[in-house]
């Protein structure tokens, strides 16, 4: 009867948190699994869309690798889009676009990763400090059943295929097919899924 108890009680906050995005203007459809509080921001009239069955895990006990961080989903423009498909879980990684970052269905983001499809600040020396999300800006997607491992970084412009796996702190700036193993800085490919 306790345990049942803990288990309510343990629920209760996702409540808050689950009206948060939706006073925030998020869309989700349940069942939305979140641990810990996620940091979802939008810019005015872009969109953020959440599959069934999405886990956001932004807790520091809840990942075996002990998350040092929520997840940080922020579109930064008004076209911005940030789509997330059915059962795709992410665990303490910011995934932060000027134009459109898409996961497919049954998709895995590791602890700690990032996935931007801009460079936040212009490359030109003398707009340095400027913000520029959208000149810069090119989509990413990422395909169904793909596992990006702890700290991968994933780079403008990047298109990955279905069940790529993408290896620990790798920095992707290229796009590989189906069942691609890659890793490394920059990420290269090591390895076919067998049967994929
Ligand atoms: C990418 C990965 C899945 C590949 O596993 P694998 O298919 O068993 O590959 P191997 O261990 O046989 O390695 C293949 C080659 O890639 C290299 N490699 C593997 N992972 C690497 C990585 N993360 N960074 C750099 N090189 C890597 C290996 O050194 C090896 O190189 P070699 O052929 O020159 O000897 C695995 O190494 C990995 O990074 N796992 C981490 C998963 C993770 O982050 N989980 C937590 C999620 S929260």
């Amino acid at each position: 009867m306790l345990g049942g108890f803990r288990h309510r009680l343990r629920l209760l906050p996702s409540v808050f948190f689950r009206l948060e995005l939706l006073l925030r203007g998020v869309k989700w459809c349940p069942p939305l699994h979140l641990v810990g509080r996620p940091w979802l921001s939008l810019a005015s009239g872009s969109e953020i869309s959440l599959g069934p069955g999405v886990t956001l895990d932004s807790s520091r006990r809840a990942n075996p690798l002990g998350g040092s961080m929520p997840c940080i989903l922020k579109t930064l423009s008004s076209k911005a889009i940030i789509r997330l498909g059915k059962e795709v879980g992410v665990s303490s990684s910011s995934l932060v676009a000027g134009n459109r970052i898409e996961i497919g269905e049954g998709t895995l983001v590791g602890a700690g990763g990032l996935i931007m499809d801009n460079d936040l600040h212009k490359l030109d020396p003398r707009g340095r400090w400027q913000n520029e999300y959208v000149q810069t800006s090119r989509p990413i997607k990422i395909g169904r059943n793909c596992f990006i491992g702890a700290r991968a970084i994933i780079l403008k412009g990047v298109t990955l295929d279905d069940h790529v796996v993408i290896g620990a702190g790798a920095v992707v700036t290229k796009s590989f097919g189906p069942g691609a193993v890659v890793a490394g800085n920059p990420g290269r490919q090591v390895g076919t899924l067998p049967g994929v």
